[in-house]
């Protein structure tokens, strides 16, 4: 049982939100068990209907950078409507945080760079995996694999054109904390004209 109170302060002095997600991330990575890089993304359909998965954070610059196939469902919905959001719940320390904005692919040369970071077994898979399509068998994904790695013995796996970065760059930034009796607290920060506001919400 975890028995972390959390009623600490929000920051008040914080103007810039990414900072202010870097520290969080900071205290996430020392004390959420499992996955605290783990962002729900969610994005919209050709009809408007929303969709949400998990996808884990690997950049975080003036934006934040996930890594996928744009041929999956999630890439095939940025394609149609770039506005995306992504959330971050850290349980262990009872905060999140909520990014809106829109979605763009990063330049080929920086996914090569993280592409080529990634163990040879994890690179067979992404080129492997035609994500989100449907899949007779199990057996079927497995013998591509092997077929794959197979014939690529002793040569270099390099990223295929379709896994690709994406950075989703944020208009909007909300941080949520627990806090006794209910009064949660939270900050909201919106860019406008290329500065950030903040504004508190009722919880
Ligand atoms: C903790 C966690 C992290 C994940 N990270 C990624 C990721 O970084 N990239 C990715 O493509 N899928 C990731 N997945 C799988 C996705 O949630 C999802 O199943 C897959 O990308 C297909 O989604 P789509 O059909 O909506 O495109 C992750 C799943 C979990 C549970």
């Amino acid at each position: 049982m975890n028995n972390y109170q959390g009623f600490n302060k929000i920051e008040l002095s914080a103007s810039d939100p990414i900072d202010l997600f870097c520290n969080w991330f900071e205290e996430a990575k020392l004390k959420e068990i499992n996955d605290p890089d783990a962002m729900a993304l969610a994005t919209v359909d050709r009809n408007n209907a929303p969709n949400i998965r998990m996808v884990l954070v690997k950049k975080i610059d003036h934006g934040l950078v996930f890594f996928t196939n744009k041929d999956s469902q999630k890439g095939s919905e940025i394609a149609l409507n770039k506005n995306a959001a992504l959330c971050f719940h850290w349980k262990s320390i009872r905060k999140q945080v909520r990014f809106r904005g829109p979605v763009s692919m990063i330049k080929a040369e920086e996914s090569d760079e993280y592409f080529h970071t990634r163990p040879r077994g994890s690179r067979i898979g992404a080129i492997v995996s035609k994500q989100s399509s449907t899949l007779k068998s199990q057996q079927q994904f497995a013998d591509e694999y092997k077929s794959f790695e197979e014939s690529m013995q002793g040569k270099e796996i390099i990223r295929p054109d379709y896994w690709v970065g994406y950075r989703l760059e944020p208009v909007e930034v909300e941080f949520w904390l627990n806090s006794e009796f209910r009064l949660h607290q939270r900050m909201r920060f919106s860019k406008i004209n290329k500065n950030w506001e903040r504004e508190f919400l009722y919880p």
